[in-house]
């Protein structure tokens, strides 16, 4: 049994599309969210920058004394995993492998798609983790980066957005993809439009549940489970909390506003 709480970060709010998935199977477990909303976007920024922010966050993560890290950016997870994992004291958790395993696991016709941002498709991640465990599977990658911000804005199922799907998604339809890996924290939010843009027969793996089945794994392996009847739960962004406290709702699923707190990272 280990009380401390579950460390999960992200470029900004979008990660907490993982951290609902994670209350709903581990209730009782406290977590810290830090979102770096200060600094985001991550997605068009390069791996040298992203890793420095990372490593940031991570540090201020660890001085909270959490018992494990999951990096629910996908961002973040594709271009600085391994520095993370170098400098943490506890176990690391990322999302794009969790996907990959899942996306594995459900194609049939070995043709994967893959949407994120355009430094995760560049950094061609999940391509590599696919290719691991099968080098058969055919892999489609494209960045769609506008998705962000329409989500953010709550355009998510705008005409705008439908128009965009059809037009990010063309080469996946084109390749005939059965799985399509919503490789982006914010794409949960996207999901009616982008599957009414691939139809009822493609199969979306979102990162987000694979992820905290996996974060369930290592807590097991490493004997942490809380039993917690009042588990903690604190949001802590960068900047502009007031701007937070408007759109989290659209990624958590309910509002967030008397437990969230602006920090500076060097606190
Ligand atoms: N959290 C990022 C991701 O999952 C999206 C937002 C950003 O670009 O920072 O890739």
């Amino acid at each position: 049994m280990n009380f401390s709480p579950i460390g999960v970060f992200d470029s900004g709010i979008g990660g907490l599309t993982v951290v609902k998935e994670i209350i709903k199977l581990l209730p009782n477990e406290s977590i810290i969210y830090l979102g770096d909303t200060a600094r985001v976007p991550y997605g068009t920024r390069s791996k040298e920058v992203v890793t420095k922010f990372a490593l940031e966050l991570v540090k201020f993560l660890l001085k909270r004394k959490v018992k494990v890290l999951v990096v629910a950016c996908n961002t973040i997870s594709a271009l600085a995993i391994s520095e993370i994992e170098e400098i943490s004291t506890v176990p690391v958790v990322g999302v794009v492998l969790p996907a990959v395993a899942e996306a594995v696991k459900v194609t049939k016709n070995k043709r994967i798609g893959v949407i994120g941002t355009q430094g995760t498709i560049e950094s061609k991640v999940y391509e590599q983790g696919i290719k691991k465990i099968d080098t058969s599977i055919k892999v489609v990658s494209v960045g769609c980066p506008l998705f962000v911000p329409m989500a953010e804005e709550g355009l998510h199922n705008h005409k705008a957005a439908k128009l965009m799907a059809r037009d990010y998604l063309d080469e996946v339809l084109k390749a005939k993809v059965d799985t399509l890996i919503l490789g982006c924290t914010h794409y949960p939010l996207l999901l009616e439009t982008i599957r009414e843009t691939v139809g009822p027969s493609v199969t979306l793996v979102d990162s987000a549940k694979p992820t905290a089945l996996e974060l369930k794994k290592v807590l097991s392996d490493n004997d942490l489970f809380s039993n917690n009847q009042n588990p903690i739960l604190e949001f802590y962004v960068t900047d502009a909390p007031e701007r937070v406290f408007q759109v989290a709702g659209r990624f958590f699923g309910e509002k967030i506003n008397n437990r969230l707190k602006k920090v500076n990272l060097e606190d």
